[in-house]
């Protein structure tokens, strides 16, 4: 059996990938377990996986993990924009120094990684356009996140070239679905409905995001694994574009609240207007079809799963909350 190490494997993708990936790997769990890591997501699979709760910055904890496995799927990040602007530091140690050394560790073991990044790393496309992100798009990011993605990126694709590692990076467009922070858009409008506080929409709302669901995401992660290219990257994306607007008012209105009972605030700093991908090549080589192609039934489905979890994200909710309302 193939064995696993998972970085980030307790956050909101990572857990999602991990709870298919025990089904054909034998995995290990390297997560830090910070504000946005909770052992419950993996709950379900607590049994059949080897969980380290540890730090990517930490050069000789992962030098023994990665010396121990045939595979790295590195989720591990900083992940929120807001938090970014707030403290860019701790997304420089995670973002690029963790991913420094595991790029490090694969070298030396010759094992093989594939690498999780984001469609933001290409910066804004206009509003007013069909164009998409591909492959080949320039690398122009506007936020401390994707500055430091861009970054983590650019470290796997030069240590692929120069050192010959095996290396692979996808960049996904916008997730959603179930164990997502409350941090984020859909769950943090979906929870606020629930707890009977109006959603807060940046700027107009007019900003166009491209919704894939995690299990098309991680699906996509598991034909790359399979099948993608080493040196290669992979885009991901549904298709499925929307407005801030757009998705609040389906939110509001699958829990049966006015379309309009939401707050515009103040606009986000370098708010990027749209992210599009172009995902062609992972459909035409490696036959990805999302399974989620359409965005409002994934949609019901995620407010489904919040409605029902709320003892998971109640906590989360008021510290996040707290945090937003420091800084505002
Ligand atoms: P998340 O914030 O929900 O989870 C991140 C996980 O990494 C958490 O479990 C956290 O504890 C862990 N972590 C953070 N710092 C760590 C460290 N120093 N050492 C070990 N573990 C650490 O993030 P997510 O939304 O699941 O994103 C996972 C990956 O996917 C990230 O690389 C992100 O950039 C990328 N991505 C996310 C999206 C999205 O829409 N969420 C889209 C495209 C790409
Ligand atoms: P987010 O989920 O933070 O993802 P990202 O910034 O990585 O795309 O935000 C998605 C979009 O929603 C983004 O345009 C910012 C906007 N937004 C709001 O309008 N209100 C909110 O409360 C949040 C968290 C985000």
């Amino acid at each position: 059996m193939n064995r696993l190490l998972v970085t980030g494997g307790a956050g909101f993708i990572g857990a999602n990938f991990v709870q298919n990936a025990v089904r054909t790997s034998r995995v290990t769990v390297l997560d830090a377990l910070t504000y946005a890591g909770d052992r419950r997501n993996l709950e379900t699979v607590a049994d059949d996986i080897e969980f380290v709760h540890g730090d990517i910055g930490d050069a000789e904890l992962v030098d023994r993990l990665v010396k121990q496995s045939d595979t790295v799927v590195h989720f591990a990040a900083e992940s929120h924009v807001d938090n970014s602007l707030g403290d860019p530091a701790p997304f420089i140690r995670t973002n690029v120094v963790g991913t420094f050394n595991i790029l490090e560790a694969v070298r030396r073991y010759d094992v093989r990684l594939h690498h999780i990044s984001t469609d933001e790393v290409f910066g804004a496309l206009s509003l007013d356009t069909e164009s998409r992100f591909t492959e080949e798009t320039r690398y122009d990011p506007s936020s401390p996140y994707s500055a430091t993605k861009a970054s983590s990126d650019h470290l796997v694709r030069a240590w692929s070239r120069s050192y010959g590692i095996a290396a692979t990076i996808s960049n996904c467009a916008n997730n959603y679905g179930p164990y997502q922070h409350v941090e984020k858009l859909i769950p943090r409008h979906i929870t606020s409905v629930l707890t009977g506080v109006r959603p807060k929409v940046y700027g107009t709302g007019a900003n166009v995001r491209e919704w894939t669901h995690v299990d098309d995401h991680n699906a996509a992660v598991q034909l790359i694994l399979q099948n993608g290219r080493l040196g290669d990257t992979y885009l991901i994306g549904s298709g499925q574009e929307r407005s801030n607007k757009q998705v609040t008012e389906a939110i509001l209105r699958l829990l049966g609240q006015a379309a309009d009972a939401y707050d515009q605030v103040a606009d986000r700093p370098g708010h990027d207007l749209r992210y599009a991908t172009d995902s062609a090549k992972l459909r035409t080589e490696l036959g990805w079809i999302p399974q989620y192609d359409d965005f409002e039934s994934g949609l019901a489905q995620t407010i489904t799963w919040y409605r029902d979890h709320e003892p998971w994200w109640a906590a989360a909710k008021q510290t996040t909350e707290a945090r937003y309302a420091r800084r505002s």
